[in-house]
């Protein structure tokens, strides 16, 4: 069975969404790099051994990745999922893992990488907005796409509002993203992830309005 590391530096609720999910997978380690995550709370309750590797005790993005690597090495993980990880990892600790890096953002890429996806969608007038997840690659929010799912932009909505919608699809794709990777049901050619078995045409859903 494949051992996934999920790193997070929050509330936690992806990582609620993949443990309650059941993949199949060992959950070896749950890291933060905030010692007050509340998601740190929800792990130690399901018995999952968590570490803290807080960043605010490095001087550098690199010191700090080097001890996430040292870290995450004791668990052995055959994957590393980033679940509201709010840190952007370097090149080394990507390189260290080659496609063994997979994360969920908050818009549809390759639209709107970055911060503040829900409040600059409402400002860019689009209709459809949503969540990815891909695996990691050196460029922010840019490596290849495994699921997306879209939901519409209502008129009236707030990035608040707006930011409820996609989260719910981000616990349904994401559980079942990892699934098909734990599952071997997916493989990279490029830039572009090829799905198949049970995963093949589910890559993109849309939300039921
Ligand atoms: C999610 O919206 C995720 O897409 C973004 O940060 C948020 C984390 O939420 N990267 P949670 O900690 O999983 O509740």
């Amino acid at each position: 069975m494949k051992k996934i590391a999920i790193l997070i530096s929050g509330r936690g609720s992806n990582l609620e969404a993949i443990v309650s999910a059941k993949p199949a997978c060992e959950i070896a380690v749950v890291v933060s790099n905030r010692p007050d995550a509340l998601g740190l709370k929800f792990a130690e309750k399901q018995n999952i051994p968590t570490e803290v590797v807080d960043h605010k005790n490095f001087s550098s993005r690199e010191a700090f990745d080097k001890a996430l690597l040292e870290t995450l090495k004791k668990y052995e993980p055959d994957l590393i999922v980033l679940a509201g990880f709010m840190r952007i990892l370097t090149e080394k600790f990507i390189n260290a893992y080659p496609r063994k890096v997979v994360n969920i953002h908050p818009s549809l890429l390759p639209a709107f990488t970055g911060l503040d996806t829900h409040q600059r969608a409402i400002d860019a007038g689009v209709r459809l907005h949503g969540c990815t997840v891909h695996f990691v690659t050196p460029e922010l929010d840019h490596g290849p796409i495994i699921a997306q799912a879209a939901v519409p932009v209502l008129q009236g909505d707030s990035a608040e509002s707006l930011a409820a919608r996609v989260l719910e699809e981000e616990h349904r794709i994401y559980p079942m993203a990892i699934q098909w990777i734990c599952k071997a049901e997916c493989s990279i050619n490029g830039n572009t992830v090829s799905l198949m078995g049970a995963a093949k045409d589910r890559g993109l859903s849309f939300y039921k309005c």
